[in-house]
């Protein structure tokens, strides 16, 4: 095997739910792909420790609290009994969950910023903000709302309008009104607390580009936007807030707090402390101390929504106060349901518990992994695909090997595996796939990992049918060739429960129970199970009904219902999860009519030569590509310059010389970057996954498809 012989020290985090609201479906992508990671590294043998917490400070907590009419504390402690209770039903093997309001933060949050103070990052300003005169509070700008300076729109927030999409400040809405308390704000001055960044411009500036061992410390994406933020100069980030405020009081004020911000990430150290003090034998500097970075890794996973937050404020509160850096942060895209944002309207913003009480967690495990990989590309959960991705991979394939082959063992063998195997060039490859699949978990493209164990699933199917055990049992000559032929399946199916172990816990917790040969790590593989004895087999998964999934909507729709006249007849927060919801967006949603055969004839397809594709400078996703439209036109060949955003799926040179398919009619449109003249056709699911269309016979050129 190739993994590094020395085990590796790893601690990592998902981003800290707020305190404030159930877990959804959205939220359960990153906790997901945070576990998977976790197990993976601990299947290999490494020392892989999963500490977060809940963000419990902020208005929005405290006034929920209020309408509830119950204390802040009351009620973080309740929604952190209900998150845990989801985390563990969804199997996520976290070591360590605590809360931001707690003792350690408290102390870690006082640590930081009295260093901050001392080492002259902290200074002061006073600031004009919007001020509740009936609840004496100053408001945060999602609580004032008001009619939109640009479109007129009703009850839009104080920052930006969610009709029109224009962003403004508070002071410019017309009509503006508190949500606390329905009064017309005030201006008021209050001196604030901000810690500058921009002394640590230069060293963020290595830090984002930076890499360990090989691996970027950010995403290139995300590293190219906070480039852009470094260039444009960074601003002061105000790091106080006014009394009455839910968090922790500034020492040496009378009525200051940290802003939610700044204490939120410190929960992640003051988790792993909090661990440490449960679990003696672990060492706190060797994972918080400066120069930890030597011995022990810390990745932060987390949306792409607060890479802000964690690649620039962090690191630089770290530097600032003396405590080690992240070896990375793992940035995500969001979750679409069904092709669309998650909708309250649409009855697609799932709870988790919802989704628990109608289908079992391993299905959505799958799933979510055989959709994510190490881009930040958003990943749909369509729910229909869903159904038939796990009733064809997990229970038509995986599965099946195991119940076309235990039977014939039980019955006809006694449960004992033959002594040999009776193809070992096929097991061969079943080993050899070991590598690929590990550096694919790795490197978090489990997509990639999920369709190299399917395809290896797809040979065992394939050796079963042609062998056709069933046959042969029928004879009593050839009775003995029946156990090695099932002894095969049953050691082809224990690898590939080894491989989808991180994904699949129980299934891999009940396989093991069957195959009755201890737990299975990473290397067990090496090894094929021969001469032993297994357990009478049992159901290990069943199928996904249809019905099943509709009463989950159903059941969610409800509960979306209910909420929103909860809501409506009090104080509105904003939603501030990691998966913004975005019901504006409905009427412009791009669900695609159908069309008749005289649109479609209106397309002008062609087949195309790539003669030239190169990068962009500035463009996160885009190609620039000059196409060769073939020779059939009067001023010769016809070239045209096509923006394509296929950049996540190709390397330009890759392309050169290829042909592909053009919509050659597609009216020209002005780009940032300059005029796309037509458009190629590409499909997939998209991040590495995206295949431009590649008719292979060259002398099509210019030919037009239809
Ligand atoms: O966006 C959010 O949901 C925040 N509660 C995430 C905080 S992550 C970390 F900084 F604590
Ligand atoms: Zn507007």
């Amino acid at each position: 095997m190739s993994h590094a012989a020395t085990p590796r020290k790893i601690l990592i985090t998902s981003a800290l739910p707020y305190a404030n609201g159930p877990i959804h479906l959205g939220h359960m992508v990153e906790y997901i792909q945070t576990d998977i990671w976790a197990r993976f590294q601990r299947l290999r043998g490494h020392s892989c420790i999963f500490a977060w917490a809940d963000d419990a400070h902020g208005t929005p907590i405290m006034l929920r609290a209020q309408q509830e009419s119950i204390e802040p504390q009351q009620l973080i402690d309740n929604m952190k009994a209900e998150h845990e209770t989801d985390f563990n039903d969804f199997l996520i093997s976290y070591d360590n969950f605590h809360t931001t309001h707690s003792e350690e933060n408290k102390h870690f949050a006082e640590q930081i910023y009295l260093a901050a103070k001392a080492n002259g990052n902290i200074t002061t300003k006073v600031v004009k903000q919007s001020y509740d005169p009936e609840a004496n509070m100053f408001l945060p700008d999602r609580f004032v709302k008001g009619d939109c300076p640009k479109c007129g729109a009703n009850d839009q927030y104080g920052d930006n309008c969610e009709s029109c999409g224009a962003t403004y400040s508070t002071t410019e809405l017309n009509n503006p009104y508190s949500v606390v308390s329905g009064a017309t704000p005030i201006e008021k001055d209050s001196e604030h607390y901000f810690f500058k960044v921009s002394d640590f411009a230069e060293f963020l500036k290595g830090w984002v580009n930076g890499s360990h061992e090989g691996n970027r410390t950010v995403q290139k994406e995300i590293a190219n936007k906070m480039n852009e933020w470094l260039d444009g100069g960074l601003n002061d980030w105000d790091i106080s807030r006014d009394a009455p405020y839910w968090g922790f009081k500034i020492p040496d004020t009378e009525d200051k707090y940290f802003y939610v911000w700044l204490d939120a990430p410190i929960g992640y150290i003051a988790s792993f402390k909090d661990y440490c003090n449960k679990n003696p034998d672990i060492n706190f500097d060797d994972y918080w101390a400066a120069g930890a970075e030597e011995k022990t890794e810390l990745y932060h996973f987390i949306g792409k929504d607060i890479a802000y937050f964690h690649t620039l404020f962090w690191p630089a509160v770290l530097k600032s106060a003396n405590f080690r850096l992240p070896t990375a942060v793992f940035c995500h895209g969001f979750l679409n349901v069904n092709g669309q944002k998650m909708s309250k309207s649409r009855g697609t913003f799932i709870t988790a518990r919802v989704f628990l009480d109608h289908l079992p967690a391993e299905p959505l495990r799958y799933y979510y992994a055989a959709k994510l990989s190490n881009t930040v590309d958003d990943i749909d959960l369509n729910l229909e695909d869903f159904q038939q991705r796990i009733n064809s991979d997990l229970v038509g394939k995986v599965v099946n090997i195991a119940s076309r082959c235990a039977g014939f063992i039980s019955k006809k063998f006694d449960g004992k595996l033959s002594d040999s195997l009776a193809d070992e060039t096929l097991y061969q490859e079943f080993i050899s796939a070991s590598d690929s699949i590990a550096d694919a978990y790795e490197s978090r493209r489990y997509s990639k990992a999920m369709r190299e164990i399917m395809a290896l699933a797809d040979l065992a199917n394939q050796y079963v049918d042609e062998k056709q055990p069933w046959v042969l049992a029928k004879d009593e000559t050839t009775l003995p060739e029946v156990q090695a032929i099932c002894s095969q399946g049953l050691n082809m199916f224990r690898a590939l429960i080894t491989y989808l172990k991180p994904v699949l816990p129980e299934l891999a917790e009940k396989s093991e129970a069957f195959l009755n040969a201890g737990e299975l790590q990473w290397d067990s593989v090496a090894a094929p199970l021969l001469g032993t004895d297994i357990n009478k087999f049992k159901p290990l998964m069943t199928r996904i009904e249809e019905d099943k999934v509709n009463a989950m909507l159903e059941a969610n729709k409800v509960l979306l219902t209910e909420a929103a006249t909860l809501q409506s007849k009090t104080a509105t927060s904003k939603n501030t999860s990691n998966q913004k919801s975005d019901d504006t967006q409905l009427a412009q949603d791009p669900i695609s009519p159908t069309i008749e055969y005289d649109d479609f004839a209106k397309i002008d397809l062609r087949v195309v030569k790539i003669i030239k594709a190169e990068h962009v400078e500035g463009a996160d996703k885009l190609l620039q590509l000059t196409l060769a439209l073939g020779e059939d036109t009067e001023n010769g060949e016809e070239q045209r310059n096509v923006f394509a955003g296929i950049k996540s799926a190709y390397d330009p040179k890759e392309l050169e010389g290829k042909m592909t398919v053009m919509v050659a009619n597609l009216a020209p449109r002005k780009m940032r970057f300059g005029m796309s003249e037509g458009m190629v056709l590409a499909a997939g699911p998209g991040g590495e996954d995206l295949f431009v269309l590649t008719p292979d016979d060259g002398a099509l050129a210019g030919m037009r498809v239809k």
